[in-house]
């Protein structure tokens, strides 16, 4: 008889551990310029609603026992919510953000003052364009961490190189290529050590070679669900928070084992944004 356990059908048990995040609320923020194509700033933004939006978010974090600090919005920098692109911490090493438009330059130096006063004492600031976790994700097991790095639109393939060597830890270039999934966290979320869902599509067929390889078990997210920021999701290795309209995605990951955790930020995706975005998380 085969034992459920190595039942190929039977989805795994997933194990959650606790994790520290940053997030910024969205207290200015509004689209008042466009850098990627969700942005229209002809459509009126809800703000209250946005904060509501935000505060849920943080909420089901604190629900799901994880920290959550904050870090002060400053006006006139309405992407700030953004908190994900403001740097890349792994091992307690900060990687400072440089951002590719003016228009959100003024964050790198905000994010870099809250790690230092934090007690960091590795804080790099970086050389070469980086918009922090929006392009670099970190994926395997501790002692075996990888850095998956996208670029095309944001992320410079030469901070790629510097976060390698910042990090001492391998970093995988992948080239994105659809304009709607610009930053790497809005084409690929890390569910676990070896676990990915992903877009195919949204990267050149090198990439896709090498993520194919790397993640055997990658989930692949329904085109529709992607095209909601579907796939800008925040996992602790068991719940995946993500977005509420993305419900074949939540239906796929549960099928994996996982425990789907949907929320609604509908008013920040109008800057481009969902859960992930909103989230950077400090790996002490
Ligand atoms: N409006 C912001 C931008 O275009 C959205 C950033 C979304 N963040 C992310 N981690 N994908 O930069």
């Amino acid at each position: 008889m085969t034992s459920v356990l190595s039942h190929p059908s039977a989805p795994r048990a997933r194990t959650a551990t606790r994790r520290r995040y940053l997030m910024c609320p969205p207290e200015h923020f509004t689209v008042s310029y466009a850098i990627n194509p969700w942005m229209d700033p002809s459509v009126p933004v809800d703000r209250d609603l946005a904060m509501r939006q935000w505060d849920a978010l943080r909420r089901a974090y604190l629900g799901l026992g994880h920290s959550v600090e904050v870090l002060d919005p400053l006006p006139d920098l309405p992407d700030m919510v953004f908190a994900a692109n403001g740097a890349t911490v792994v091992d307690g090493t900060v990687l400072g953000a440089r951002f590719r438009y003016a228009e959100r330059a003024g964050e790198a130096a905000a994010h870099l003052a809250w790690f230092r006063s934090a007690g960091f004492t590795r804080v790099v600031e970086p050389e070469f364009v980086n918009e922090g976790e929006g392009d670099l994700l970190v994926a395997g097991p501790p002692e075996d961490q990888i850095v998956l790095a996208g670029t095309g639109f944001r992320t410079d393939p030469r901070a790629h190189v510097e976060a390698a060597s910042v990090f001492g830890r391998p970093v995988v270039p992948l080239d994105l290529v659809d304009p709607r999934y610009y930053h790497l966290d809005t084409a690929l979320a890390v569910l676990d050590e070896t676990t990915i869902a992903w877009l195919p599509a949204a990267f050149a067929p090198a990439s896709q070679d090498v993520l194919r390889d790397l993640f055997p078990d990658a989930i692949t997210v329904p085109a529709a669900d992607a095209a909601v920021l579907g796939l800008n999701a925040v996992s602790d290795g068991r719940h995946v928070v993500l977005p509420i309209q993305a419900g074949d995605l939540a239906d796929a990951v549960a099928e994996h084992g996982f425990v789907p955790v949907p929320v609604d930020l509908s008013e920040l995706l109008k800057g481009g944004g969902g859960p992930k975005c909103c989230t950077l998380e400090v790996r002490a």
